[in-house]
């Protein structure tokens, strides 16, 4: 038995390939370890989205290139490769940089992993696979018929079409690819068999799906919905991350008609300024988007939206941030993420020569994220004393204590409900904390709590 070791950067969809890699090299003798420590092979999957993201990864290989200089001293090897993104973007500029790199995988090639890792073996020289190919790569790679956790993350769609000037992602992870449907639901069937109660349709614009259908037809990602949320057991389902242009009719509706479809939609804005919106090339405005916000609450009451911010994207002005705060004001949104504009080489938009300075950005980014979690805040205050269903996904920290989901996305600790895990219970809200809830079961049923 090898020891393998993964580290995972940035989005879900990292998340989801990193557990394809572990899948495809348990063949091969490789068993999951918590740390790079005494692990035969490291995996660093990365993120390549700002550049913040990127040169951390840097920083961890010179780590590890220590580690695999201390183990060489005792004879002992170790594998390093770089997978994911800045794999993609930068292929053998990081065995360059870093000669203790063993392999560099792109996210399109990660089926062809376990040859890769036959080839470092094999010759002392690196391995480098970067090809697109996400027709093969979802061929060979699916989930596997391991036990899941109560909540599953599955790939329907990947790539980007959109060419948002600041965004890295149409050159890494490449054109829209969209899996047929069949494969999908297979996929999750056997997802559910082995314990998934909630699974979360990941694409980099996962509502563009146009995957095609067991008839013939090509399928929109509501149709998709429709189809999974006719499998038993299967109780919740979600899907992320979405552009505001493919917020089709149909998707807008199954909000109000798909009971299993959760109210909590991340629609990303990343700005409230049609001048920066339009330099963006996000090809919608702030009216749009508002349009749609009231077009999904009117589908789904109850509806909580999150986004995603820029600040400080070239040439924003006071008067362009404003614009954001004030939609920010007009949704009031339940969860956000914002970031600072970071420059991308290769991206339209780092060309620019109206750079915002550093201070501004700096001095936008707290203004904007002091307002958002305010809203926030004030969204997990009106939870207090409701009464909402949770899927128990894991144990807390306290003995005896469970964490769950509630329907917007909000984990919720509740004391005594361990042996709840995998289940979806009623719980009673008590509390808002910072980043969470704490809630206690309905009928306190003490017995039977395990020690853990
Ligand atoms: N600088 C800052 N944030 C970025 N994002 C994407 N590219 C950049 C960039 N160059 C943000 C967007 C996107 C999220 C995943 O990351 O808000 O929605
Ligand atoms: Fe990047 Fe824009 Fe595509 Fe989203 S829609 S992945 S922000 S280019």
């Amino acid at each position: 038995m090898k020891k393998l070791f993964i580290k995972t950067y940035g989005c879900q969809m990292n998340v989801y390939d990193s557990a394809r890699i572990a899948d495809s090299l348990a063949p091969l003798g490789f068993v999951a370890s918590a740390t790079a420590q005494d692990a035969d092979m490291v995996v660093l999957n990365t993120c390549h989205i700002r550049e913040k993201a990127a040169e951390k990864v840097y920083s961890e290989l010179g780590r590890l290139r220590r580690m695999k200089e201390e183990r060489a001293s005792r004879g002992e090897s170790m594998v390093i490769a770089v997978a994911g993104c800045v794999a993609q973007a930068e292929g053998r500029e990081i065995t360059r940089r870093q000669s203790a790199v063993d392999i560099v995988v792109g996210p399109q090639s990660l089926h062809r992993f376990p040859e890769l890792v036959a080839r470092a073996a094999r010759d002392a020289s690196s391995a480098l696979e970067t090809d697109f190919a996400p027709e093969e790569k979802f061929d060979v790679l699916s989930a596997s018929s391991g036990a899941s956790a109560p909540t599953a993350f599955l790939t329907i769609q990947e790539g980007c079409d959109k060419f948002c000037t600041f965004c890295v992602v149409p050159y890494t992870r490449g054109a829209e690819y969209s899996r047929p449907a069949i494969q999908i639901e297979a996929e999750a069937r056997r997802l559910v068999e082995h314990g998934a109660r909630e699974i979360t349709l990941l694409g980099q614009n996962v509502n563009a799906y146009r995957g095609e259908g067991p008839d013939g037809e090509t399928w929109s990602l509501a149709r998709l919905l429709q189809q999974l949320a006719e499998i038993d057991g299967l109780e919740r389902l979600r899907y992320t991350t979405s552009h505001p242009r493919d917020m089709a009719d149909d998707l807008i509706a199954a909000h109000g008609s798909l009971g299993k479809l959760m109210p909590h939609l991340h629609l990303p804005v990343q700005s409230g300024s049609d001048a920066v919106l339009a330099a963006m090339n996000r090809q919608h405005t702030r009216d749009h988007y508002l349009r749609l916000i009231e077009r999904i609450r009117e589908a789904r009451a109850d509806i909580a939206f999150s986004s995603d911010f820029i600040v400080g994207y070239p040439g924003e002005t006071d008067a362009d941030f404003e614009d954001t705060l004030a939609l920010v004001r007009t949704v009031s949104y339940a969860q956000a993420f914002s970031f600072k504009y970071s420059r991308r080489p290769g991206t339209p938009a780092a060309a620019a020569r109206k750079q915002v300075p550093e201070p501004v950005k700096s001095a936008r980014l707290q203004e904007l994220q002091g307002l958002l979690t305010t809203q926030q805040n004030a969204f997990g205050k009106a939870c207090e004393g409701r009464r909402m269903p949770l899927l128990f996904e894991k144990a807390g920290r306290e003995r005896g204590q469970a964490v769950g989901r509630s329907p917007y996305l909000q984990p919720v600790h509740v004391d005594g409900a361990f042996h709840l895990i995998g289940t979806m219970v009623d719980v009673q809200i008590d509390e808002a904390l910072a980043n969470s809830l704490r809630g206690s079961l309905l009928r306190p049923d003490c017995e039977q709590v395990p020690a853990h």
